[in-house]
């Protein structure tokens, strides 16, 4: 096992390139199994969930390249749609196998993913809108056991609550089907329009891409011609990058991102007091005079997002006041909460709200790392503690961000990977 050993106290400069979206790649890679023809795919995070999903991939019969953030990918060996619990336990995300595998063969067993460190995480509405197509789902002995005998068939769905990976499978099972899906309260993360986009360009007939209201004419179950295409840019790995900036008062760019995706993140850098210049690829941020507190709730895209909840919560210790942080999405993303006030930050949690104490004197420390985005939170504390802070388990960091510590480094900050 790894950890790493990060100097606080720190300056950072230079400018740091941002990796396609783990969010994206996800579903994206998922998709593939609706093609009929050999796929390249560009800008491909080099993050272990990505590994894990050509795994599974890989376990269900495709074939697939992967070199120096290229991915080739031939889905049309595929024989097996049994996504297996030892892969699935690794990252919940292949559920996204589901709607894909159900929609091609008429029937697939993917293990129920087990919850997490952020929450329980249910599937239930994955489930229900697949049903509400016709498939006949059962649980059995921790699997979905789904069939479609006869295809899944065009409906109206109408989400109880809005799911990024839910939209994902439905809308992936939708391309499929026969006839045409309506779907209401869909996610409009730009992870789910670059889906719909790859999906259009294969000639699916989709309506109302980037709205919360999709109309697919499905294939009738005919397999898909996926044109090659390049992930979009990570914008939680970008918006963890500024907060590495804001946090140490450092002037710092980052390149290769969409301006437009980051916009509640910079927004909200900005009421907090930093410099923010974009160009049409790129962001600077320039240190604040006096560092605000901020007032938070994380929702649905276009709003804050909760991949940077924990991030935010970070720099606010550093603010000038007291913040308050609602975590409306996630019923125990808080984790990170105990190993920062183990560095000196006061952070008060009542039920989804924390208040943040601000100008406090972090300290090094050895710290836990519980899951993705935490990780990224201790980092960003280790940088102005007092002292050598070593983050332990990394291994949930690799899940999601490209070359960490050599992005950092790069940056000028003393960080590195150690074996435990
Ligand atoms: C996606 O997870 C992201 N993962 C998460 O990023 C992200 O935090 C989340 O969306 C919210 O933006 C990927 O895209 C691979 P949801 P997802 O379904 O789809 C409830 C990261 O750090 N819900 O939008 O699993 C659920 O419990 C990860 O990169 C149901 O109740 O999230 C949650 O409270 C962490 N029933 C809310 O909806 C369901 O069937 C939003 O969850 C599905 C979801």
């Amino acid at each position: 096992m790894h950890y790493l050993s990060i100097e606080g106290k720190q300056k950072l400069q230079g400018s740091v390139s941002i990796s396609g979206a783990k969010n994206a790649a996800l579903p994206l890679l998922a998709a593939t199994l609706l093609s009929k023809n050999k796929i390249n795919i560009s800008n491909v995070p080099n993050v272990a969930d990505v590994k894990t999903l050509l795994k599974l991939l890989g376990n269900l019969g495709a074939s697939s390249s992967y070199d120096n953030n290229h991915v080739t990918i031939d889905t049309t060996t595929v024989k097996s749609a049994c996504a297996n619990y030892d892969i699935v336990r690794k990252m919940r995300a292949s559920i996204l196998t589901l709607g894909p595998l159900l929609a091609r063969f008429g029937h697939c067993e993917v293990s129920l993913p087990g919850g997490c460190a952020i929450g329980q995480r249910p599937i239930d509405l994955h489930l229900k809108a697949l049903e509400q197509m016709g498939a006949i789902i059962e649980l059995e002995q921790g699997y979905v056991v789904a069939k479609a005998p006869d295809g899944l068939k065009g409906t109206t769905i109408i989400f109880d609550k809005v799911t990024v990976t839910g939209s994902e499978n439905i809308l992936m099972a939708a391309s499929l089907a026969h006839g045409t899906t309506k779907l209401v309260n869909v996610a409009k993360e730009p992870e789910v329009v670059q889906l719909c986009e790859v999906l259009q360009n294969a000639g699916v007939k989709i309506d109302g891409i980037g709205t919360s209201q999709l109309t697919i004419v499905g294939s009738g179950g005919n397999l898909l011609d996926i044109q090659d295409f390049t992930v979009i840019p990570d914008r939680i790995e970008a918006g963890t990058y500024l907060c590495a900036g804001a946090i140490t008062n450092s002037k710092i760019t980052i390149t290769n991102v969409i301006p437009k995706h980051m916009e509640a993140i910079t927004l909200k850098l900005e009421r907090m007091g930093f410099g923010i210049e974009t160009t049409n690829n790129s962001i600077t941020i320039s240190p604040a005079s006096k560092i605000l507190p901020a007032d938070i709730e994380t929702t649905e895209y276009p709003g804050f997002p909760t991949d940077m909840q924990a991030q935010f919560m970070a720099l606010c210790t550093q603010a000038d006041g007291t913040s308050i942080i609602d975590e409306r999405l996630f019923e125990n993303r808080f984790m990170h909460v105990s190993e920062l006030c183990r560095m000196g930050a006061t952070v008060k949690l009542k039920g989804h709200s924390a208040t943040v104490g601000g100008n406090s004197e972090l300290n090094a420390a050895d710290v836990m790392a519980t899951d993705l985005r935490a990780s990224s939170a201790l980092i960003l504390a280790a940088f102005v503690a007092e002292g050598t802070t070593k983050v332990h388990r990394i291994y949930h960091l690799d899940r999601g961000y490209e070359n960490l510590e050599g992005k950092f480094s790069a940056l000028g900050a003393k960080i590195e990977r150690l074996e435990e």
